[in-house]
């Protein structure tokens, strides 16, 4: 392993591996293919912008002149693909993007790792192939079962994978981790929306009852958990990757609004979102095996997070305009009203 290309390495979850590889391992080179589409943001890469072991290549994975020209540029030995569509919101609105880079993009990733000879394929996922679960968790045996066209994309991509795998003798493996939060997270996601709407004393869009569960998983853990898979993991197998910190919806917003001495009056219950999964948990027990531990203690990475909102505003009010505020609008306006 020596070449390693980072796809959708400029989205919040892939910078950060990026910023953590780079900085940990000067003897890998780490390339960063990224289409910059909405959600990419090469602000999120400053801090190894001037590594001599960090490059960036601006394309689409499901381009195959681009995929194989970078192949071939940097000699890659090892893929890493974080690059999605990754929104749920938006695969509902439209979900164009989500089969195009979710299944076509991972198809052609992998397609042309077979061609040029790439002996490494990591692929992430998330735990929302499996759907809703109302109790228990799930463990990767389980079967695939999406409820949002955002997960079907994503389930179709690990499909690929493992055929890959399975028809021609990749070395691949796949991560599915559960709901990420911390630092340099696009504004559309809960965490960060209600956070820097908060800030400015606007109201926070509660789907439903709230009564929604979703398993908190902090963003460098979710960047360690790939990093071991990548040096450890067996060829073929499938991790989950859950922060084991199930929380309803609404106590989180709660706990938000106290970090943010913000009062509770922001809070809107507004229409649901159709197809909602009501809880996502899933069993840790083999990443767990593999060796991963994770830092995270929700309550300081909570609070920790809030204060990185606070202290950062050059980095979030300048995404907060033209398309993000259109797709706000598109979002929002009518629930907001009905909620009054
Ligand atoms: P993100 O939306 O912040 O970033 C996605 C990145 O991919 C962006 O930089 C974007 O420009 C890039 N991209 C999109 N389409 C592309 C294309 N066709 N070619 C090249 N680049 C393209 O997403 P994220 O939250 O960082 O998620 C990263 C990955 O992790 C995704 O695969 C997602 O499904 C998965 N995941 C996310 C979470 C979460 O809670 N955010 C949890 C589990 C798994
Ligand atoms: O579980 C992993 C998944 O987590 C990832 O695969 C996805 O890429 C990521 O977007 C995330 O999906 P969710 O749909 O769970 O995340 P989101 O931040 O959109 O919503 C989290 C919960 O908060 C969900 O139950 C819906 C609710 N919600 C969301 C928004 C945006 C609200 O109540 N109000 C909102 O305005």
């Amino acid at each position: 392993m020596k070449n390693i290309l980072v796809t959708g390495g400029a989205g919040f979850i892939g910078s950060a591996f990026v910023r953590r590889m780079v900085k940990l391992y000067p003897d890998y080179n780490i390339i960063v293919l990224d289409k910059l589409t909405y959600a990419g943001n090469l602000d999120n890469l400053l801090p190894v912008h001037d590594e001599p072991n960090y490059q960036f290549e601006r394309g689409d994975i499901a381009d195959r002149t681009t995929v194989q020209r970078v192949f071939e540029k940097h000699s890659v030995d090892t893929v890493v693909n974080f690059a999605a569509d990754s929104h749920v919101d938006r695969s509902i609105l439209e979900a164009d993007a989500f089969v195009h880079t979710d299944v076509v993009g991972v198809y052609i990733l992998l397609d042309i790792a077979k061609l040029v000879g790439v002996t490494r394929f990591h692929h992430i996922s998330t735990d929302e192939v499996y759907g809703s679960i109302p109790e228990g968790s799930f463990p990767e045996d389980a079967p695939l079962s999406p409820n949002n066209p955002y997960s079907a994309s994503k389930a179709g991509g690990e499909l690929m994978v493992r055929a890959y795998h399975v028809t021609h003798g990749m070395h691949t493996t796949i991560t599915r981790g559960s709901n990420t939060f911390g630092p340099y997270q696009y504004p559309e996601k809960v965490l960060p929306l209600f956070i820097t709407e908060a800030i400015d004393n606007r109201p926070l869009p509660v789907y439903g009852n709230g009564m929604q569960v979703r398993d908190w998983l902090h963003v460098d853990d979710h960047a360690s958990a790939v990093d071991l898979v990548l040096h450890r993991g067996q060829p073929g197998e499938v991790y989950n990757v859950g922060g084991e910190n199930e929380q309803h919806n609404i106590d989180v917003t709660h706990m938000l609004l106290k970090l943010l001495g913000k009062p509770e009056t922001l809070i809107r219950h507004v229409k649901d979102r159709p197809g909602h999964d009501r809880r996502y948990s899933i069993d840790c027990a083999k990443i767990q095996k593999l060796g991963w531990q994770r830092n995270d203690n929700f309550e300081q990475t909570l609070a920790a997070t809030v204060e990185w909102y606070q202290k950062n505003e050059w980095w979030w009010r300048k995404i907060k305009t033209g398309e993000y505020l259109d797709y706000y609008k598109r979002q929002y306006e009518d629930r907001l009203a009905e909620s009054k």
